[in-house]
């Protein structure tokens, strides 16, 4: 039988839109599984990788973080395959892929790796790591969610701030999984998906008052305040966690871009910047995605935006969401 034929979307040089052309059909390398993409999604790092060519090891290159898909091959011997989500046929570390129950589609499916990825980085590590010069991974040492439900109380109090993101929907879950008691700060307009996310109290980011009331929930949860993962990690959020840190007595701030500098950081505070590829999250998805998405625990939120069908058309979703999406995670059917 021939072989099936790849395309990818191809970015050849920094700034320029995506090229779909024929690519190489991935082997898989030991531990990993090639598999046909039946749905990607669009994420934030996508745009900032096409921009500025940050990340990229060699040119051309297949950008994409993430696939819902039907396995292809399983080849435990041969070399390095391509490994952007951007394309057909893609090559992924089966320690990072979980089997989707038959009840949810690949495009309900599709949101959440990547947010899982990163929201077990911000919680889980216990010692902190290097992103690159200067900056350090977080460590607030939260320990992984659990399969028993309702979770027992830890006694422990973690904001999210930008709790309707993907990032922060999927950290405020997996807390509140865990037994922590989550306290969001999101958009008005989406207060109640962060409720469903398990947030306990949920306060809008433009409110004047936000600090004052966000200070006033930590404190009457009557918990240990672990401190802030900041999805956002944009000036303004962090003038927002710095006020909330000053007056609870400091404590973590988990970001997931660089955090000031730490001139700027007052010694209470302990910032880090989370790097959404780890080997912690290796248990999670063998022990936790699969079984917490049959029985719900673990909801697919927020919800998927179809934006089109074909590698064609991964170039306007990505002006799509370089625009700014609200509580949404833009997907392209394959
Ligand atoms: N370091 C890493 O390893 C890593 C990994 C993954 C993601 N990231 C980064 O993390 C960020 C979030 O990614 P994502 O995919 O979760 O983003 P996303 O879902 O595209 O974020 C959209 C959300 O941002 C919220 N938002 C925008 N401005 C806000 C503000 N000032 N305060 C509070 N919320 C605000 C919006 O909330 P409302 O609609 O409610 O206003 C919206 O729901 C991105 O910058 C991404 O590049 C980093």
């Amino acid at each position: 039988m021939a072989a099936p034929l790849n395309q990818a979307a191809w970015l050849v040089e920094a700034d320029c839109p995506l090229k779909v052309d024929v690519a190489p059909l991935p082997t898989a390398g030991s531990g990993e599984l090639v598999v046909r993409n039946a749905a990607i999604a669009i994420n934030p790092l996508d745009w900032h990788m096409r921009d500025a060519g940050v990340f990229i090891q060699q040119w051309p290159a297949i950008l994409g973080c993430e696939v819902a898909c039907e396995v292809h091959t399983i080849d435990l011997v041969s070399g390095r395959p391509q490994d952007g989500a951007f394309a057909l046929y893609t090559a992924i570390p089966a320690d990072k892929a979980a089997i989707l129950p038959d009840a949810i589609s690949f495009i309900d499916g599709v949101v959440i790796p990547f947010a899982l990825e990163a929201a077990v980085c911000a919680l889980s590590p216990k010692e902190r790591g290097s992103v690159m010069p200067g900056i350090s991974t977080p460590a607030l040492g939260l320990p992984y969610p659990s399969l028993e439900g309702p979770a027992s109380s830890l006694g422990k109090t973690l904001v999210v701030y930008g709790g309707s993101s993907s990032v922060g929907s999927m950290t405020t879950q997996l807390a509140a999984a865990a037994g922590i008691n989550v306290i969001s700060v999101t958009g008005t307009h989406n207060i109640e998906l962060s409720k469903r996310c398990g947030a306990t109290q949920v306060f809008d980011y433009k409110d004047p008052s936000v600090i004052e009331k966000v200070v006033d929930a930590v404190r009457k949860s009557g918990f240990e305040f672990v401190g802030i993962f900041d999805a956002i990690s944009i000036p303004e959020t962090y003038v927002h966690d710095f006020a909330i840190l000053a007056k609870l007595g400091g404590g973590h701030l988990a970001c997931t871009h660089p955090p000031p500098p730490a001139a700027d950081v007052p010694a209470n505070v302990e910032a880090g910047m989370i790097f959404a590829v780890n080997d912690i999250v290796t248990p999670v998805w063998r022990e936790y995605v699969t079984p917490a998405l049959e029985t719900r625990r673990l909801q697919r939120l927020p919800p998927h935006t179809v934006v089109g069908k074909g590698l064609e058309q991964i170039q306007d979703a990505l002006k799509r969401s370089k625009a700014g999406v609200s509580a949404t995670k833009l997907v392209l059917v394959l």
